[in-house]
C-alpha cells in the first residue's frame, strides 16, 4: 500500500520524506488555507521535495471551469494530480482530463455508486473519506471493502485512495482490505512506527551492550 501525507505543511512533508518511504502528498483547500501560502507556490515547493503524485484540488464547480483551473495546476509539474469533487460536473471534467493524459483524484467520495462512476470516468484514483463517515455513525471502512470488490469485479484500474484517516487502525484496516493508497496527517504517519516494546527493547539492548567483552 502506498503511503501519502495529507497536509500542506512543508516541514512535515520534508520530515516524512526524509524517512524514504513517502509515496506522495494530498492537499485540499482547507489544508492549503492553513499554510497561508499561495496555492501554486506551495504546490511548486512540494513538488521539489517529494517525487510522487501530488494532489491539487480545483475550487471550480462547473466542468469548463474545472478544466481551465486543472490544466493550469497540471502544468506546474508532471507529478500533479488534479483533484475534482465527486459531483456530475466533476465526472465530466474527469473524463476530459483523462483523455488529455491528466491524472485525476476524484474526491469527496462517500458511496460505492460514486466510486463506480469515478472509475467509469477514468479517474486515476478515487478518495473515499472514511473518518467523516465514522463521524456520522457509518462504518467508513465498509465503503473501502465495497469499492475494492466492485473494482476487482470489473478490473477497473482506478486506485482507491483511503482518505480522512483519523488513527493508525484506519491504516491497518485499509491495508487489510486492499486499499491502494492511504493518505494521513503527519501525526498519524509518525505513530505508525512507534511501539513501546521497541523502545524498551532497544534501551535494554544498549544497556546490556555496555557489559560486552571488548
Ligand atoms: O484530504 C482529504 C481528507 O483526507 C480530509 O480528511 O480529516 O478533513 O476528514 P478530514
Amino acid at each position: 500500500m502506498k503511503l501519502f501525507l495529507d497536509t500542506g505543511n512543508v516541514s512535515e512533508i520534508k520530515a516524512a520524506n526524509d524517512l524514504g518511504i513517502l509515496d506522495g502528498v494530498t492537499t485540499n483547500p482547507s489544508l492549503v488555507a492553513k499554510t497561508g501560502t499561495n496555492h501554486e507556490d506551495l504546490l511548486k515547493e512540494i513538488c521539489t521535495i517529494v517525487d510522487g503524485p501530488i494532489s491539487a484540488e480545483v475550487l471550480s464547480v462547473t466542468a469548463p471551469e474545472m478544466l481551465k483551473e486543472g490544466r493550469t495546476l497540471a502544468k506546474i509539474h508532471d507529478n500533479i494530480v488534479v483533484k475534482c469533487p465527486l459531483i456530475p460536473e466533476g465526472l465530466k471534467a474527469t473524463k476530459q482530463f483523462t483523455s488529455e493524459g491528466i491524472r485525476v483524484n476524484v474526491t469527496l467520495c462517500f458511496s460505492p455508486t460514486q466510486a463506480l462512476l469515478a472509475a467509469k470516468a477514468g479517474a486515476w484514483c478515487v478518495s473515499p473519506f472514511i473518518g467523516r463517515l465514522d463521524d456520522v455513525s457509518t462504518e467508513g471502512i465498509n465503503l473501502i471493502d465495497q469499492i475494492v470488490t466492485i473494482f476487482h469485479n470489473y478490473d477497473y484500474e482506478t486506485q482507491i485512495l483511503v482518505a480522512s484517516v483519523r488513527h493508525p487502525q484506519h491504516v491497518v484496516d485499509a491495508a487489510m482490505i486492499g486499499g491502494d493508497i492511504c493518505t494521513m496527517p503527519f501525526g498519524i504517519f509518525n505513530q505508525l512506527v512507534k511501539h513501546p516494546l521497541t523502545d524498551i527493547g532497544l534501551e535494554k539492548f544498549l544497556a546490556d551492550a555496555k557489559n560486552r567483552k571488548l
